[in-house]
């Protein structure tokens, strides 16, 4: 295994480390841009753009765009997007959702995106999250909480009270996921969300009467790691879509060449249908191109150019063929992990692949010496959903969608391969250093 990609796996495993939340995501992406020279942008701010500078935006909080300023006007050139999501299915506490059964303090949770629910029970949780407080003056000021120590349990049944457990169980989300966070002595007089929020705030030192509003979510403490007997695998969680952000990120701070502009988009929301303020279904990507385009004293006319013009890589998890379930892989399409990247291709356009997107990205592979791979769902299981169509038909931007290839997608524990990250990364840099052929 080369010693490039096991130092990238590494980097990888701490990046996903510091991001237990969307929130947490986009804070250690914009502390590398910073780290690269590049520069904030406030969307309510009269913006000011130099060619051959980098600037960044963020919505929420929880979705951000960097982009290089190219020395080309981009109704000439177009940009060069590639985008992946920052959120991964977790578990999100309801605030008011506390209660005391049996002497144990519980919060109940609501799932958030597609969640293997089995895969959260019997984890030592933590708690990371968004906390609203008032800061004075009836202004409201954001604070990110990450508290690191395990403080949550979702203790399974044991099989002596399920003796049919190993048939597989469904969970009822509302009561058989909730979380034990502590024991509840007589002393404690406060209602169980009062008491809830007391300890919240016990270790993050805040004062509980000052808090607005929460958005809190579980996850799991134990560390990502590599495994295998070659060091091969990288198993964590939230490889999807984690592992994508990291690759961009990688690629948008590797300077880029600067004569086009290069765009890195990280979304929010695509594991609830990305249809949020700051998800890829919103405004957030077209106003940010059209806005470069006017900015650089480009006309209507002129974004519509440079749109068409353009070329988008929607970067997301794969599913490697599982040799286990082989029979839910179509034989002809077995991408296998550290197999290369995957290009995703659905005749439902589930994926924004097309015939004359997947060349392109089939061409950046083969100048940088990466294999590539192909993958169509059997025909009787219907494909996931990806940020690439909708930013494509938002925008009238071609796209391929591609992915690394990985096992047990949206478990709290994912597996892929180390090549596999280094190849994608190696593909990404490439997209940004090359000048598209556009014809
Ligand atoms: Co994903």
């Amino acid at each position: 295994m080369n010693n490039k990609a096991q130092n990238l796996a590494e980097d990888l495993l701490n990046f996903i480390q510091v991001s237990p939340t969307a929130f947490h995501a986009v804070l250690e992406i914009e502390r590398r841009l910073l780290q690269n020279g590049f520069a904030k942008l406030d969307e309510r701010s009269k913006w000011t753009l130099s060619p051959g500078k980098k600037y960044y935006v963020v919505r929420n909080n929880s979705s951000l765009a960097a982009f290089t300023q190219g020395r080309k006007n981009v109704r000439d050139c177009g940009f060069k997007i590639i985008g992946a999501h920052t959120d991964s299915p977790a578990l999100k506490i309801k605030n008011e959702g506390a209660s005391v059964k049996g002497s144990l303090l519980r919060m109940s949770v609501e799932p958030y995106g597609g969640a293997i629910y089995s895969t959260w029970l019997d984890r030592n949780l933590s708690i990371a999250g968004r906390i609203v407080i008032e800061s004075g003056k009836g202004d409201f000021e954001s604070r990110f909480i990450d508290l690191k120590d395990p403080i949550a349990i979702i203790p399974n049944q044991a099989i002596h009270m399920n003796r049919e457990m190993n048939k597989g169980v469904e969970y009822n989300k509302q009561n058989h996921l909730q979380a034990v966070f502590s024991g509840v002595s007589s002393d404690d007089k406060d209602e169980p969300s009062v008491l809830f929020k007391k300890l919240i705030c016990q270790k993050v030192t805040l004062d509980p009467e000052k808090i607005v509003d929460m958005e809190l979510y579980l996850y799991d403490v134990q560390s990502g790691l590599i495994n295998g007997m070659n060091d091969e695998f990288i198993s964590s969680g939230r490889i999807d879509n984690l592992s994508m952000c990291h690759s961009i990120c990688e690629a948008i701070t590797s300077n880029p060449e600067i004569d086009e502009t290069s765009v890195a988009v990280f979304f929010d929301n695509e594991e609830v249908g990305s249809k949020t303020l700051q998800g890829a279904d919103s405004s957030f990507l077209k106003d940010l191109l059209d806005r470069i385009t006017f900015v650089s004293g480009g006309t209507l006319e002129d974004t519509y150019r440079s749109r068409a013009l353009s070329f988008a890589i929607s970067a997301d998890g794969a599913h490697a063929h599982h040799p286990n379930y082989a029979e839910s892989h179509d034989p002809a399409y077995t991408p296998v992990v550290n197999g290369g990247p995957v290009i995703k291709i659905s005749s439902t356009y589930r994926y924004s692949t097309t015939s004359e997107t997947a060349p392109v990205f089939k061409k950046l592979c083969r100048d940088v010496s990466v294999p590539y791979q192909e993958l169509i769902n059997r025909s009787d299981v219907p494909s996931g959903s990806t940020i690439g169509t909708i930013t494509s038909s938002l925008t009238g931007i071609k796209s391929v969608d591609v992915g690394s290839p990985m096992l047990a997608m949206h478990s709290i524990r994912e597996t892929t391969g180390v090549l596999d990250h280094f190849y994608m990364t190696e593909v990404l840099k490439r997209f940004y250093s090359c000048d598209l052929n556009r014809n």
